[in-house]
């Protein structure tokens, strides 16, 4: 291929419209690098659950940034991502970016069956996005005025979305990073409750943290119509990953970047002034029965 060719042929980023991949595709564009964005609502549609639309999304490009939908933790992932790592390396795109999860016995299985293909890999692995607060299923919680989760008082060293895009981005960008295993975590460990105080404190509203046991995080979930799919997936990984096992700092983001995570009051400062979190109270209390 020659210099030019490389130049423009694009870097395939899955999940390009989510918490990570938005993030991913943002830090290529403005650095005049062309990407495939890979999800259902992409051209061509890329779809985990329609394997007849991986090789159309692989087709020309010159590598990809991975991150499964819905978890890597959810049994069977390794099977499906595994999969997708064979064509690549079999349609002569073996330079792969994997996002995985921290402390998950199924998404280090993940890892391990991406390894196998014969991918030049590097390793994402990565504990809890300060963005679920603001981007995802937490964005309800802290607008209802309480975060109600079976969490405890276990600390986790949230990390922010957009180090992990640094990272991948930079993985994408230069060989030096093929074969590395980058864990990820912020600089501090927080209880949810932590986690919960900051965000009121930069938002400026009154929002609590209420611990609940995974059965009454399921109970309530389903009493609020929530799929049994997703209550499954949100048990499964509140029991495997909050006992604890994550509860200390990890130097990813220093050993890849070689500068130091951001803050979780950064994230918080930031996402208030996006007014993500300035809508009206919402009606719904998941926790009303379990923390009355
Ligand atoms: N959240 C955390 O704290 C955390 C921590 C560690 C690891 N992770 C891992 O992060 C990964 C998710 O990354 P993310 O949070 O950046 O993504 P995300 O915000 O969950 O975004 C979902 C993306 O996936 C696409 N998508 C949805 N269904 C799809 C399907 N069936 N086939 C193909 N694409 C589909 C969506 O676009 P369309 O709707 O257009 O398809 C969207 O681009 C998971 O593997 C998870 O295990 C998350």
């Amino acid at each position: 291929m020659t210099g030019n060719t490389q130049a423009t042929t694009p870097i395939l980023v899955l999940g390009g419209t989510g918490k990570t991949g938005r993030r991913v595709v943002q830090r290529l564009r403005a650095r005049g690098i062309p990407t495939r964005l890979g999800s259902r609502s992409a051209q061509p549609p890329f779809d985990w659950d329609d394997r007849s639309t991986w090789a159309p999304a692989l087709d020309g490009v010159k590598s990809a940034y991975v991150s499964y939908y819905p978890d890597v933790a959810v049994p069977g992932a390794a099977e499906t991502v595994a999969a997708f790592a064979k064509l690549a390396v079999n349609s002569g795109v073996p330079r792969l970016v994997l996002l995985g999860g921290r402390g998950e016995a199924e998404a280090e299985r993940v890892e391990q069956a991406v390894r196998a293909s014969g991918a030049d890999l590097t390793i994402v692995r990565s504990t809890w996005f300060a963005q679920n607060f603001s981007e995802d299923y937490m964005l309800e919680h802290v607008l209802s005025g309480e975060v109600t989760l079976p969490a405890g008082d276990t600390p986790e060293p949230f990390v922010d979305a957009d180090d992990i895009a640094d990272v991948a981005v930079a993985a994408l960008t230069d060989e030096r990073h093929i074969g590395q295993l980058y864990e990820l975590t912020g600089p501090r460990l927080l209880t949810f409750a932590a986690a919960t105080a900051e965000i009121a404190k930069a938002a400026g509203r009154e929002v609590r943290y209420v611990p609940v046991s995974v059965e009454e995080y399921a109970a309530a979930a389903a009493e609020q119509g929530v799929p049994g799919e997703v209550i499954d997936l949100l048990a499964y990984l509140f029991s495997e990953v909050l006992d604890g096992r994550n509860a200390h700092l990890a130097d990813g983001v220093q050993r890849a970047l070689g500068r130091e995570p951001r803050d979780f009051a950064d994230f918080a400062r930031d996402a208030a002034a996006s007014g993500v979190w300035d809508a009206a109270p919402m009606s719904i209390r998941p926790s009303e029965r379990s923390s009355a």
